[in-house]
């Protein structure tokens, strides 16, 4: 398949070749381009989502898919909508996998390991067999944000599990049945909200738009004409943009709302 992308009159701006090759889609081939994502390929194919997809961007965690490959013993993972299909594979879903979470009282919740100790007892089953981490489709380094937890370090699990897109991938391989990235999520939640030191900026800015500094600029943004909305987009007088690298320092010319 050969496609071509004309932007105005006879601009050719890229050109994308393919072939078709066979994937097997929980057990029945198809045959797809093998340019295509796998959720692109499994759309080519007929396949209709109503569930397994959401962003398509590979943020959302809703995509989770487990393949294999011809003459490959090893099961892989990645994001349908980020993964290119390959010859032969045969993959399947887990759009959603059964795992427990915890409901907890956020307010009435002291910010403690033992709370999160006790809301998933199943943490100190954990045998650090790090098949977490192998399955993660993030690279996110599941085991170790674990083990930090278990110590109750919450700053260091809150940094290994940011990238964490909540796929379930590693509850589906945990030997101990724990979830992980639901207890990772009760740690974020407990220390962005009641250990890290709150952002005085923050702070500063929800007092300026309770206080209505930015409703007459938001009411003229409002009101104006789309002709107009396009030219404040692109004129660098209108929007000026911090640039790549700049200093910590930079502010914008035009301070007014800052
Ligand atoms: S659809 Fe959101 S990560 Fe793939």
């Amino acid at each position: 398949m050969s496609t071509t992308a004309p932007i105005g009159e006879d601009k050719i701006v890229a050109k994308v070749t393919s072939k078709h090759v066979p994937i097997y889609v929980m057990g029945k081939r198809y045959d797809v381009p093998d340019s295509l994502t796998i959720m692109k390929a499994m759309e080519y194919a007929g396949y209709k989502f109503i569930r397994g997809c959401g962003c398509r961007g590979g943020i959302c965690g809703a995509c989770g898919t487990v393949y294999k490959k011809p003459d490959d013993y090893k099961i892989h993972v990645g994001l349908a909508c980020q993964t290119v299909v390959q010859e032969g594979m045969h993959l399947t879903q887990i759009p959603f996998y059964p795992a427990t979470r915890t409901v907890f009282d956020y307010e009435q919740t002291p910010a403690v390991a033992e709370a999160v100790f006790k809301a998933y007892p199943e943490l100190f089953r954990c045998v650090a067999c790090n098949a977490c981490t192998k399955i993660c489709p993030m690279d996110v380094p599941v085991m170790d944000y674990v083990a930090a937890i278990k110590r109750g370090d919450f700053e260091k699990a809150t940094e290994l599990s940011f990238d964490c897109i909540q796929c379930g991938l590693c509850a589906s391989r945990c030997m101990a049945e724990m979830a992980q990235y639901h207890i990772a999520q009760m740690v974020r939640r407990i220390y962005g909200g009641k250990i890290k030191p709150k952002a005085t900026h923050l702070a500063v800015m929800v007092d300026n738009v309770k206080a209505g500094k930015f409703k007459d600029g938001l009411e003229q943004l409002k009101k104006a004409d789309v002709a107009t909305l396009k030219q404040l987009y692109m004129s660098k007088d209108a929007r000026e943009i911090e640039p790549n690298m700049s200093e910590d320092e930079w502010v914008p010319t035009n301070n007014a709302y800052l």
